[in-house]
């Protein structure tokens, strides 16, 4: 599947089968994650990997009592150092990159699961210090999600999502698109004559060259 069919046909899951999950594609998953981009590069994330099925059921707890969750056989918690963008970027990094970074990498691994045909969800309700206890999290790290991946056991049908032509304006703020395609077309329009000018401009220095 192309990336925009990986984009469009992900859902969160909330209903897991019993079985188990290969350990090739949590690999994977965690890679798409390592790869995401971050703030000058600085990878501030960590992922706890948890297989354990007593630990499971405590994070569901700790999820404000998610119990669904537990019943996913491997969970993905990505911790976000903060201390670290606080460092480099003063406020803004601790309060802003730390977990842009975070969810860059989430999302990363959402898609990398669901390439792979299984379920995940972005869980970020949850008593934080009850899974740093947990998890023996220190605390220059803040917790950012909880991922539960699994074989998904249910087909979610896609929620509600707005029109692009409600979310996105033009040059500015507040600046509403009336023909959202036919923008669209122009802009892609200008694209195409600028490549085949460029080509073309391509094609006469090649023709010089050979004089
Ligand atoms: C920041 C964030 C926090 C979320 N926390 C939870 C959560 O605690 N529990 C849950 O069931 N879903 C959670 N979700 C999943 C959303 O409910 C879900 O993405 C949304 O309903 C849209 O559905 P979709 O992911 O299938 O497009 C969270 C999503 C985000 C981005």
């Amino acid at each position: 599947m192309d990336v925009m069919e990986c984009i469009r046909t992900r859902r969160t899951i909330r209903r897991f089968m019993d079985v188990p999950v290969e350990m090739r594609k949590i690999g994977d998953i965690l890679d798409a994650g390592r790869m995401a981009p971050s703030a000058g590069n600085l990878q501030t994330w960590r992922f706890v990997l948890v297989v354990d099925e007593d630990k499971r059921r405590k994070i569901a707890d700790a999820c404000l009592q998610q119990f669904w969750i537990a019943s996913a056989p491997v969970h993905i918690v990505v911790c976000a150092d903060t201390d670290e963008t606080k460092m480099y970027y003063g406020e803004r990094g601790e309060k802003l990159y730390a977990v842009q970074n975070a969810a860059a990498a989430v999302q990363n691994m959402l898609l990398a699961a669901h390439a792979h045909g299984l379920g995940a969800a972005w869980v970020s309700a949850f008593e934080e210090g009850q899974l740093s206890n947990l998890l023996g999290v220190p605390p220059t790290y803040a917790i950012q999600t909880v991922i539960p991946i699994g074989y998904a056991d249910e087909k979610p049908l896609e929620p509600a999502k707005y029109r692009l032509d409600v979310v996105t304006f033009l040059e500015r703020f507040g600046a509403r698109l009336i023909d959202f395609n036919w923008v669209l077309g122009r802009y892609s329009f200008h694209v195409e004559r600028a490549l085949r000018e460029g080509k073309k401009l391509v094609e006469q220095a090649k023709a010089k060259i050979k004089e």
